[in-house]
């Protein structure tokens, strides 16, 4: 992927969430993972790159192309992308199809009977076929996430963004998120993801950053970062999270 951050900052009133933030990545990077420690910035900054929020100063660029800072130029590119995020899932009075069908008649503009036959194949793609006509309720954790896994790709998004696609599930079912989005990775599909869970991070990520107090403390291509941490603080911190 071709993203370039330079001098990215976000700032909420008193907390500097992302702080003076440079990145080039590799145009080989198909998939760049984002971690380090809680309150790291890691959020802000998938958000900050998939416009969801506007930077408080610093520039964006995606493929050369700035970010737009307009309204309806910034929501068009919002909508080239697909976002999944722990806290934001489903929609709970639409079923597992409907939570798909729904953004792609009425955000991408699809026909309902073509967006139906997408939403169709996605799913059963998924594993989920069978789960097509149930209610989020109705649904594991493991196949909610899927779902909103589904739901993201559906419309063929440009670039994938993914918060901690896997927190709060059981082995199990991380093992399934972990898969779909291995697939997705090998398919071509562009994502960028932040996780805790080091062993995928290591083995999915073609480019991982660290993340700290709202600065990039190092970052590394292919398994670099893991297996040659550039910084003290990395290495103290994998230690500790990979002891387990
Ligand atoms: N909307 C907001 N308003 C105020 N402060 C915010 C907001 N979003 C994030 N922050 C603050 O910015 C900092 C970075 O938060 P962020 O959520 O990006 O961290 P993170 O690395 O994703 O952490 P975690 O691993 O726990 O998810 C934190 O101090 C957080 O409290
Ligand atoms: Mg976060």
């Amino acid at each position: 992927m071709e993203l370039a951050l330079g001098n990215v900052s976000k700032i909420y009133g008193e907390t500097i969430a992302v702080d003076q933030v440079s990145l080039e990545t590799n145009p080989e990077t198909g998939v760049l993972v984002l971690i380090g420690p809680s309150g790291g910035g890691k959020s802000t900054l998938l958000r900050l790159i998939g416009g969801l929020e506007a930077p408080s100063s610093g520039e964006i660029h995606h493929a050369g192309n700035p970010l737009p800072k307009e309204e309806d130029a910034l929501r068009s590119f919002r909508k080239q992308n697909g976002f999944l995020f722990q806290n934001f899932n489903l929609f709970p009075h639409l079923t597992a199809l409907e939570n798909l069908v729904m953004p792609l008649t009425k955000v991408h503009g699809m026909e309902k009977s073509a967006a139906d036959e997408v939403s169709r194949s996605v799913l059963d793609r998924f594993g989920l076929a069978e789960h097509a006509e149930k209610m989020p309720v109705q649904l594991s954790g493991g196949q909610q996430q899927r779902v909103g896994l589904a739901r993201a790709m559906a419309h063929k998004p440009g670039l994938l963004l993914l918060d901690e696609p896997t927190s709060a599930l059981d082995p199990e079912m991380k093992a399934e998120v972990l898969d779909v989005i291995d697939e997705l990775r090998r398919e071509g599909q562009k994502i960028i993801l932040t996780t805790h869970e080091m062993g995928f991070a290591r083995k999915v990520g073609d480019e991982t950053a660290y993340l700290s107090r709202g600065r990039i403390i190092g970052r590394g291509i292919g398994n670099e970062l893991f297996t040659n941490p550039p910084d003290p603080e990395i290495e103290q911190f994998l230690a500790k999270v990979m002891k387990w």
